[in-house]
């Protein structure tokens, strides 16, 4: 099994919809109008973040996300993935009434039981809802940065990026920098190459969330080679949302041809009818890379990953070496 390594997952958008539906049934809500036939039911991103907000507020106890991130990650780890990073967001605990101390120590007590059962390594991306707005989102930097629990690792921002401008965060993501978070961002998803200009320029992350819209502009192309910035890409997020018409119009393969490091991410899996083993399986069949070019991927991951040198040295032992 090719080892595969996950850096973009929103832990609220991992919840199943059958997972959905038994808490759902435990606090007598009516899901009939987002879910149906087992599957989420959405037309657009708009109406996703609504869907998406509703499942969120069926988790309100530590426990619920202890579960849930323990079932996410042992499902990770029994699909050959060594190392997770899941994004949270503290916004949507404090609107179901839940602290944000109490859901990082749910958060993290399933890392920890996913860990102890299969090994696999886990860390929390905390990250702000840019649909929120500037304050929102300094906030919950300023949560990231306050209460340093030793698994956030990150911040990042995501949410609907149609809305503000990158540099009206640029506090936010000061407060993350200066408190030695890694940095991400949502960017060249909803919005083209201009948004990820913007968002490098202000923001300065080590990584951008999607970032395939930058094959608008073949200058920013060769801007992000240079500078090296990773980009978490989620294929099927991506033709789901209509980002691109289909497989053989995404740019992940010329991205990694014009030396663009590049990663596999499943974003908000059951809403893309996918799973990370499937976004590997979708970077064979139809961006044509095989197993070396697959784990090389995952060696990229991990290169990147918001984690300490010891526990990236003990994931690249793991992984092993490139053939020559
Ligand atoms: N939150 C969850 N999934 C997202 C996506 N694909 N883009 C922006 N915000 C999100
Ligand atoms: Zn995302």
């Amino acid at each position: 099994m090719v080892p595969k390594a996950e850096l973009h997952c929103h832990i609220e958008g991992a919840v199943s919809p059958a997972l959905a539906q038994a808490q759902a049934a435990r606090h007598g809500a009516d899901l009939s109008a987002i879910i149906v036939d087992g599957a989420y039911q959405w037309a657009d991103f708009t109406q996703f973040l609504h869907v998406y907000d509703k499942v969120a507020s069926l988790f309100r106890t530590r426990e619920d996300y202890a579960r849930l991130t323990h079932d996410y990650l042992t499902s990770l780890a029994a699909d050959g993935c060594l190392y997770s990073e899941i994004f949270i967001s503290t916004d949507h605990a404090e609107q179901t009434g839940l602290s944000p101390h109490a859901y990082v120590d749910g958060l993290a007590e399933g890392i920890e039981r996913a860990k102890s059962e299969t090994g696999i390594e886990g860390r929390i991306i905390a990250t702000g809802l840019r649909h929120g707005g500037p304050e929102a989102v300094e906030r919950a930097a300023r949560f990231a940065a306050d209460n340093r629990h030793p698994l956030i690792t990150g911040f990042g921002m995501a949410g609907d990026e149609r809305m503000h401008h990158p540099k009206d965060f640029a506090r936010a993501f000061d407060i993350a920098r200066h408190a030695g978070l890694g940095i991400t961002v949502h960017a060249g998803e909803l919005m083209g190459a201009q948004s990820v200009r913007d968002a490098l320029d202000h923001l300065r992350p080590e990584r951008i969330g999607h970032g395939v819209r930058a094959i608008e502009d073949p200058a920013l192309v060769a801007r992000l080679a240079e500078e090296g910035i990773v980009l978490e890409i989620c294929p099927a997020s991506n033709i789901v949302l209509q980002v691109f018409a289909d497989y053989e119009s995404h740019p992940f393969a010329t991205l990694r041809d014009a030396g663009v490091k590049v990663t596999l991410n499943s974003d908000d899996p059951p809403h893309f009818h996918s799973s990370l083993a499937n976004e590997y399986r979708i970077a064979r069949d139809h961006f044509g890379l095989d197993d070396d070019a697959l784990t090389a991927i995952t060696r990229t991951a991990i290169e990147a990953a918001f984690c300490d040198d010891e526990t990236r040295a003990a994931l690249r032992e793991k992984i092993g070496s490139p053939a020559i």
